[in-house]
């Protein structure tokens, strides 16, 4: 087996398109992502892409950044608001494992924050066995706490969210509710199973787990890396200050910008179903590994500019590519969250009143509408249970509301 390295961005964009390659990033994270979206390949993949497509649309999308979305955030920032502090992590987490629970199709019925922290607890395991290539710790420790985890979320969890959305789904089936009073999330289009696709009970249950874990883990990080970028490009300068204030589409260029140098994932891996040809001399065996390099090609300076490698949310792109880069892959694989957290990129004719901004966005709005700063007595610190360039705290304090 060879390992082949790419980091040259359009090289990386036709790998990712390419059908010949297929996911190999989670194969250490077999115990909850075997059998998931993320690691399908092939009709398999487009089966399954195309059934739960039905939950990911822009006009949903909308819907739910503009009507639900602001009133969890209220709910969920308040107590923090209350105590005049935050670790963003933490709030992150908090909000984040809303949202993706109601796209996921997981009910908290008690709405207490221990049933949040019970929940989060479980997603914060999930995530570290969906990523345990990059694990610091012993892995078949981290396999056995993930099977664990499993358990207690199909009883606590699971199982009276499937309960609930099979009468509703019996009820639908005998005409006595219209398809629009159904939840819309991805349990209840697997439930449903219109498209007759091969799923059982186990596949169900690693899919809305790994749901709840892709949407909030990279939610809560891509939230607290864009801060720290517009916190440091800020600098205690009050126009600047002010212009994220009051300029939401100028805020959102930030985010994106801050998306770009700091992907969820800084790697994609894949490996050839059969032999193939990436650049003028790469040609990969069936064995071999492919991986893509997605924190570097993001800084590509012959896409990005010369000054790639910082933070400038001023940026003019020349070409037609995203802000974003690579951040939200590509293809095959393609986000499903993506303009769910990036929101849609504005033009000329966008009203500012009316525009989807992306729940990141929204967020960073939010905790600057409540004057956010870090804590200068307490300094954020990276995360070192994984290679991962993340925060694993990140204290900030919050001002009077002007
Ligand atoms: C800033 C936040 C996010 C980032 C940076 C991000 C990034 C990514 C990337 C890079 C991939 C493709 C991986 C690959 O090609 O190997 C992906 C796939 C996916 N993401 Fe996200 N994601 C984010 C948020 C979300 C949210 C909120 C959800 C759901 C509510 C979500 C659901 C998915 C799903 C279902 C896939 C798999 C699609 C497929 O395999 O066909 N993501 N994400």
């Amino acid at each position: 087996m060879t390992q082949f390295k790419i980091s040259d961005y359009e090289t990386i964009k036709n790998a990712m398109v390419n059908r010949d390659l297929k996911q190999a990033l989670y194969d250490e994270g077999k115990v909850i992502m075997d059998g998931v979206l993320l690691t399908l390949h092939g009709e398999e993949h487009h089966k399954r892409r195309k059934l739960e497509h039905k939950v990911f649309q822009r006009d949903y999308f909308k819907y739910y950044e503009q009507e639900l979305f602001p009133k969890t955030l209220d709910e969920t920032i308040d107590p923090f608001l209350k105590s005049k502090k935050a670790d963003l992590i933490d709030f992150g987490y908090r909000i984040t494992m809303n949202l993706t629970a109601d796209f996921a199709g997981i009910d908290r019925t008690q709405k207490t924050p221990n049933e949040t922290n019970k929940l989060l607890t479980l997603v914060k395991k999930f995530s570290e066995g969906a990523t345990l290539v990059h694990s610091k710790r012993d892995k078949s420790i981290v396999e056995k706490e993930v099977l664990d985890a499993l358990d207690v979320f199909e009883i606590d969890f699971l199982k009276p969210s499937i309960e609930k959305r099979m009468k509703l789904i019996s009820a639908y089936n005998n005409s006595e509710i219209k398809k629009d009073q159904l939840p819309r999330d991805v349990l209840t289009v697997l439930l449903m199973n219109e498209d007759d696709i091969n799923i059982n009970d186990d596949i169900i249950k690693k899919e809305i787990a790994f749901y709840l874990q892709a949407g909030s883990h990279s939610t809560a990080n891509s939230m607290t890396h864009a801060f720290h970028e517009i916190a440091n490009w800020i600098n205690n300068d009050k126009q600047k200050f002010n212009k994220i204030k009051n300029d939401p589409i100028f805020l959102q260029k930030c985010v994106h910008e801050s998306m770009r140098l700091h992907p969820a994932s800084p790697v994609a891996w894949r490996k050839p179903t059969c032999p193939v040809k990436i650049e003028k001399n790469t040609h990969l065996k069936e064995d071999d590994l492919l991986v893509m390099d997605l924190y570097t090609a993001n800084r590509d300076v012959g896409i990005f500019g010369e000054d790639a490698n910082s933070f400038n949310p001023d940026r003019e792109l020349k070409s037609q590519q995203n802000l974003w880069g690579l951040t939200f892959g590509i293809g095959l694989h393609m986000c499903f969250g993506r303009d769910l957290d990036g929101g849609v990129s504005p033009n000329q004719e966008t009203d500012p009143s009316k525009h989807q901004y992306g729940v990141v966005t929204l967020l960073i709005k939010k905790l600057f509408e409540h004057n956010v700063q870090r804590d200068p007595k307490n300094k954020p610190e990276r995360d070192i249970k994984t290679e991962r360039p993340n925060w694993g705290k990140y204290p900030v304090i919050f001002g009077e509301k002007k």
